[in-house]
C-alpha cells in the first residue's frame, strides 16, 4: 500500500487543510482531506483495470470552500433534515438555522462539512487509518452539549474503506453522522440510471411535500423503492429517488445494507452498516453549477450517494430510532464500502 500526506490548501485564516492518499496494490486510491473529513476523491480500477475517478469532488480545497452539495464530506451533527428547524429535549426548545427551506439540513450551514478536523494516522500492516477529531461547542449550530466526534477513516489493502464514527457529549443532544459520497461507477461515462441497485430494505419512510418524514413507514413491494431482487434480477435505478430506506431489522451486518452495480465497466460497490436507515440519493438537485474533477460539470444525476445513517427529523418522532446522545454514553456507528470488479 501507499500512503501519503500532501497541503490541500489554506483555509483564509492561513491554518492548512491536509489531504491524505491511500493506494492499495491492485491500484484503488482514495483521497480523504481533514477538511469537512471529506473523501474528495476514489480512483477505482473496472474489470480490465481501467482506472476512473468514480466520485463527485472538487480536486482542490477551494471548491470545498464554497456551498457546495456536500460532495463526500460528514454531514454532522445531524444528516438529513430536522422540520421546522427545532427540537425539544426534556422540554427544552433549541432551534437551529434552517438552510433548506423552513428546514434545518445537514448539521446547518457551518456545520461539520466546514471544519477542520484535527487528525491522527496509524499505519498498520494491510491497512492505513486516518482518525479525524472535531469538538463542536455547546450551542454551535443550536445543537446542547460540547460534542466531541471522532471519525475514523481505514482503507484495507483488499479494498475496503471502513468509516467508524464516534461521539460523546457533557449534555443531552442529537446525533446522526454520515459521509455524503457522491459515486457513479461508470467513471461518469453514464448516469445513475445505467447503475443496478439492491437496498436490504422493505420498506421506506413517506415524506410530505418538505421532504420532511410524516411518520408513515410503508413497505417497497410493489412500488418503485422495491430493489430487493439480487444477482441477475438486481433492478437498474428505475426513477429519481431521495429517501430513508428502512434496513430490515432482523439483518445480519455481515450482508450488504445496499449494493450498486455498473454492469459496462464491471463496477461494484458493496456498502455495510450498523445504522437502521439508508438515504439513497440520485443527485436530483446536481445542476452543472458544480465543476469538479477533470473540469466535469455534474449534472442531474450524475451520481448517486448511499447516506448510511438514522432516520431523518428523528429528534420529532418518538417513534424512530432514537437519536438522543446522553452525558456518558458513547455513539458509534461504523459504515464500510466494499469496491470490487465483476
Ligand atoms: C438529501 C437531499 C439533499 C442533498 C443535499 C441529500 O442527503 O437527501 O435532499 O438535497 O443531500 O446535497
Amino acid at each position: 500500500m501507499k500512503f501519503n500526506n500532501t497541503l490541500f490548501g489554506n483555509l483564509p485564516d492561513g491554518r492548512e487543510a491536509r489531504l491524505f492518499t491511500i493506494e492499495t496494490t491492485s491500484g484503488l486510491t482514495i483521497s480523504i482531506s481533514n477538511y469537512g473529513a471529506a473523501i474528495t476523491s476514489v480512483i477505482m480500477p473496472d474489470r480490465q483495470g481501467h482506472l476512473e475517478e468514480i466520485t463527485a469532488g472538487f480536486p482542490s480545497l477551494e471548491g470545498y470552500l464554497k456551498d457546495h452539495p456536500y460532495f463526500g464530506v460528514i454531514t454532522g451533527r445531524f444528516a438529513n433534515r430536522i422540520a421546522n428547524a427545532q427540537f425539544s429535549i426534556n422540554e427544552k426548545k433549541y432551534r437551529l438555522p434552517a438552510n433548506s427551506g423552513p428546514s434545518h439540513l445537514h448539521g446547518g450551514p457551518q456545520g461539520f462539512h466546514t471544519k477542520l478536523w484535527d487528525y491522527a494516522i496509524s499505519e498498520k500492516p494491510g491497512s492505513v487509518s486516518i482518525h479525524l477529531t472535531y469538538t463542536s461547542p455547546h450551542l454551535e449550530m443550536g445543537y446542547p452539549g460540547n460534542l466531541k466526534a471522532v471519525v475514523s477513516y481505514t482503507v484495507f489493502e483488499n479494498n475496503v474503506l471502513q468509516i467508524e464514527f464516534e461521539a460523546q457529549t457533557d449534555a443531552p443532544t442529537h446525533v446522526n453522522l454520515t459521509n455524503h459520497a457522491y459515486f457513479n461507477l461508470s467513471g461518469f461515462r453514464d448516469n445513475v440510471f445505467a447503475h443496478k441497485l439492491f437496498v436490504d430494505a422493505d420498506h421506506y419512510l413517506d415524506l410530505d411535500e418538505k421532504q420532511i418524514p410524516t411518520g408513515k413507514i410503508l413497505p417497497c413491494a410493489g412500488t418503485t423503492f422495491d430493489y430487493q431482487a439480487l444477482n441477475e434480477n438486481m433492478s437498474f435505478v428505475r426513477e429519481p429517488v431521495d429517501h430513508c430506506f428502512v434496513l430490515k431489522t432482523n439483518r445480519s451486518q455481515d450482508q450488504p445494507a445496499a449494493m450498486l452495480f455498473h454492469p459496462g465497466s464491471g463496477r461494484m460497490l458493496k456498502v455495510f452498516c450498523t445504522q437502521p436507515g439508508i438515504q439513497i440519493y440520485t443527485g436530483n438537485f446536481l445542476d452543472g453549477s458544480f465543476i469538479g474533477h477533470k473540469g466535469l460539470a455534474y449534472g442531474q444525476h450524475q451520481a448517486i450517494c448511499l447516506e448510511t445513517q438514522h432516520f431523518p427529523d428523528s429528534p420529532n418522532h418518538p417513534g424512530f430510532p432514537s437519536t438522543l446522545l446522553k452525558p456518558g454514553e458513547v455513539y458509534r456507528q461504523t459504515s464500510k464500502f466494499v469496491f470490487e470488479t465483476l
